[in-house]
């Protein structure tokens, strides 16, 4: 099995985003025994909370039920657990690299890379923002999902 995890910096918008996207596209592909997904954050203002609702509500209305998340903190543990760490932009990528092991094996990375065709290289912080920024996560979320686990499969 090949376990995903996806960091951002409050855990409650873009990484639960791309951890709810991820799932329901491993699940509508039959594929739950072969891959597990997760979220955590590099701060912890959030720790315990469900995403912002405004995340919630914008993935509900495409079909994803994020309610069930609760926000943690990524640990030293992460990096013996998971096989793709994927950061939703540069400054959480440095963070992770600070805290990765010398002995990780695994892929760390920014999780936009997988959609090289796209001129995001980043999922902007959408937390300050408005309806318009949450559905920009949605979408780049949605179309680079879908090109990492055709590359993952
Ligand atoms: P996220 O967004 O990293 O996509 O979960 C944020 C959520 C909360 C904060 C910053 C970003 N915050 O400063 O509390």
């Amino acid at each position: 099995m090949k376990k995903i995890l996806f960091v951002c910096l409050g855990n409650i918008c873009r990484s639960p985003t791309a951890d709810g996207v991820l799932r329901k596209l491993i699940v509508d592909a039959g594929l739950e025994k072969r891959f597990l997904v997760d979220s955590a954050g590099t701060g912890d203002w959030h720790i315990g909370r469900a995403p912002d609702p405004r995340t919630i509500k914008f993935a509900a209305k495409r079909g994803y039920d994020l309610s069930v998340l609760r926000a943690r903190l990524v640990t030293q543990d992460d990096f013996d657990e998971f096989d793709y760490i994927l950061a939703m932009d540069k400054s959480n990528l440095a963070n992770l690299q600070k805290m990765k092991p010398a002995h990780f094996t695994g892929h760390l990375g920014l999780f936009m890379d997988f959609a090289p065709h796209l001129e995001y290289r980043e999922v902007p912080d959408p937390y300050h923002g408005d309806a318009e920024d949450f559905e920009r996560v949605l979408d780049l979320v949605e179309e680079t999902a879908q090109h990492f686990l055709k590359k993952i499969v």
